[in-house]
């Protein structure tokens, strides 16, 4: 299994899967999220829609995953993950953790050969870009998974600094 640390746009990477850090209404938003529907096409969301209506209908609950075709991306599967809003009061990190792990459980069943990760949490949800990337890269490296190409995309030098820190 490698890992590797990239930059970039995720939504570019010629991958089997594509994770995004979505929320659990599963209907688009904004960062990553809001990238990978603009750049998948409505086919996503109708899928998204399917699976809110038959599955989720209180919503996909934090720290789950779920999958979708890929639209109009250069991949086979959209691995839609809710990560937790960060808090100071609480400890979320198992729920971070789990983002990850489910992920490439999920993964694993659809038979991926590879995968790239967002860094889920570390935007509008607040995470601090050093502890995000502490439990994504940890949390990788303990799953075991058949996976081989493994990597995190990320967007902003910050977020960049700490994934490369981390690993
Ligand atoms: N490629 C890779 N990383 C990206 C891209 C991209 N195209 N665009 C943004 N990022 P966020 P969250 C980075 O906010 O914190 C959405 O509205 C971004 O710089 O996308 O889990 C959802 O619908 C940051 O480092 O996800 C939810 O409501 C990282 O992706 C909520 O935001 C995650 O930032 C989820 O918040």
């Amino acid at each position: 299994m490698a890992i590797r640390i990239l930059s970039g746009d995720i939504t570019e990477q010629h991958v089997d899967v594509i994770v995004n850090a979505a929320n659990s209404a599963l209907l688009g938003g904004g960062g990553v999220d809001g990238a990978i529907h603009r750049a998948g096409g409505p086919a996503i969301l109708a899928e998204c829609q399917d699976l809110r209506r038959s599955h989720y209908g209180k919503g996909l609950p934090t720290g789950q995953a779920v999958a979708t075709t890929a639209g109009r991306l250069d991949a086979r599967w959209v691995i839609h993950t809710v990560g937790p809003v960060y808090s100071k009061e609480e400890d979320r990190s198992a729920l971070l953790a789990s983002c990850y792990r489910e992920s490439l459980a999920l993964a694993d069943r659809l038979g991926a050969d590879s995968i790239a990760f967002p860094a889920v949490s570390a935007g509008v949800y607040g995470w601090p870009a050093e502890s995000a990337a502490d439990i994504a890269v940890a949390t990788v490296r303990e799953t075991a998974t058949s996976v081989e190409d493994i990597r995190f995309v990320l967007f902003n030098d910050d977020v960049l600094a700490a994934f490369q820190r981390a690993a």
